[in-house]
């Protein structure tokens, strides 16, 4: 038996974010807590849907507070303002990072427990609170998935909550509140999003309904990333990237992430890289790592891309090469042009590794890594 799950409402195409306040005044809700970022909220776009929740005859309190990586002094910060908002919904609005703290907020306001202590798999109770997310970037899918991620000051690192009490009931993706994204964030959320669909489709986990949408997740990306990187403000390059983000988002939620997420999480935890720009620096080496594990899986994959001529044995040659090209493409930098000290990233390559195989992703990857080849693997991307 597979379980495949995605919010009961999902909202989508251009304009569909002015629409929401009428879609939860229709469900009797009368005050809506807004969890943002300055970024965010000073785009004409994402201004303009505000005031639409408030002209639906909505209370709107903002919380605008939150960092570009969410941590959880700042979404017990941001639960405080909830209480005393007296708010009756949860709204994400942002990337990422507003999102996965609109989550923290929904499942921490009905309990007494701390945010680390639901760290892993299924350790959250029923949620109560009411949870919309609306993504401002092509991206994470945050908005359709059961994951929120946070740093733990406390003991220095990134945690992982997984469990269906963190899925939104209502997702929002419309492509307006993408335009004039800056290039450098269409590149690494937009390489989220296609390290989400290539990894649901790569995984021990897929099934046939995450490969779908995976699968045109990744035809979506080949055919418009590129364009929505040159140009900004094209509206058919960001429909296009808004809807792979959100169909890799609902593959990677009910098929699992692998390999490249696995390495992710500890680049951001020992040097701060961003999520989607840790996937970026790691894809294409992890991936031709990765392939000869599953050739006809990757040749699929490098067919979606936009590559082409490549017989069946020849499919991880072309996967790892139309990866590497659209990255070259998009300029991804290395973690050396990132900025990451050599010396200290000689000292915890071996501790990074270890962190990337506790952390459970690596053993849905098509190719088990050893610890060694974990580090080849991050000295090949410096
Ligand atoms: N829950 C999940 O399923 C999931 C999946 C992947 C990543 N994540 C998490 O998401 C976070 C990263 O999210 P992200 O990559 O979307 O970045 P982000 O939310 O941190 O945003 C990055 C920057 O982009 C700006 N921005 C956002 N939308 C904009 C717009 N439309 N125009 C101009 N600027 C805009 C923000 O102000 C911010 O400065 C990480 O914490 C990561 O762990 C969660
Ligand atoms: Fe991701």
């Amino acid at each position: 038996m597979r379980e495949f799950r995605v919010p009961s409402v999902v909202l989508t195409g251009s304009g569909s974010a002015t629409g929401v306040g009428a879609v939860l005044r229709s469900r009797g809700y009368r005050h809506a807590f807004v969890v943002s970022d300055p970024g965010v909220l000073a785009v004409g776009s994402v201004a303009m849907a505000l005031e639409r929740l408030r002209g639906a005859g909505l209370a709107v309190t903002v919380f605008d507070a939150i960092p570009s990586e969410p941590t959880v002094r700042m979404i017990d910060a941001a639960l405080a303002a909830y209480r005393a908002s007296g708010a009756d919904v949860v709204v994400g609005l942002g990337g990422g990072s507003p999102m996965d703290s609109a989550k923290g907020v929904a499942i921490l306001a009905g309990g007494v427990e701390p945010l680390p202590a639901y760290e892993g798999a299924d350790k959250v109770p029923p949620r109560a609170t009411p949870l919309v997310c609306i993504a401002t970037t092509a991206g994470t899918g945050s908005e359709v998935t059961r994951y929120l991620a946070a740093t733990d000051e406390a003991r220095d690192r990134k945690m992982l909550i997984s469990s269906w009490e963190v899925l939104p009931d209502i997702a929002v993706v419309d492509p307006d509140l993408t335009l004039g994204l800056p290039p450098r964030y269409t590149v690494s959320t937009g390489i989220d999003a296609l390290t989400h669909a290539v990894e649901a489709y790569v995984s021990k986990r897929a099934q046939p309904l995450s490969d779908s949408l995976a699968l045109s997740a990744i035809r979506r990306i080949g055919g418009s990333l590129r364009t929505a990187y040159r140009e900004p403000d094209n509206p058919e390059a960001r429909a296009e990237m808004s809807l792979a983000a959100l169909e890799a988002g609902i593959a990677f939620c009910n098929a699992s992430v692998a390999l490249v997420h696995g390495m992710a999480r500890p680049l951001g935890a020992y040097f701060n890289v961003p999520h989607g720009l840790a996937n970026a620096v790691l894809l294409a080496r992890v991936s031709a790592f990765s392939a000869p594990a599953a050739p006809a899986r990757y040749r699929d994959v490098a067919l979606a891309l936009g590559g082409a001529g490549a017989s069946p044995e020849d499919g991880a040659r072309l996967a790892a090469e139309t990866i590497a090209d659209l990255c070259r493409d998009l300029e991804v930098p290395s973690l050396g042009g990132l900025g990451v000290p050599r010396h200290r990233f000689d000292e915890v390559v071996m501790q990074m590794a270890a962190d990337a195989i506790a952390s459970g992703s690596p053993a849905n990857n098509p190719r088990t890594a050893t610890a060694e080849e974990i580090v080849a693997l991050y000295q090949a991307c410096y």
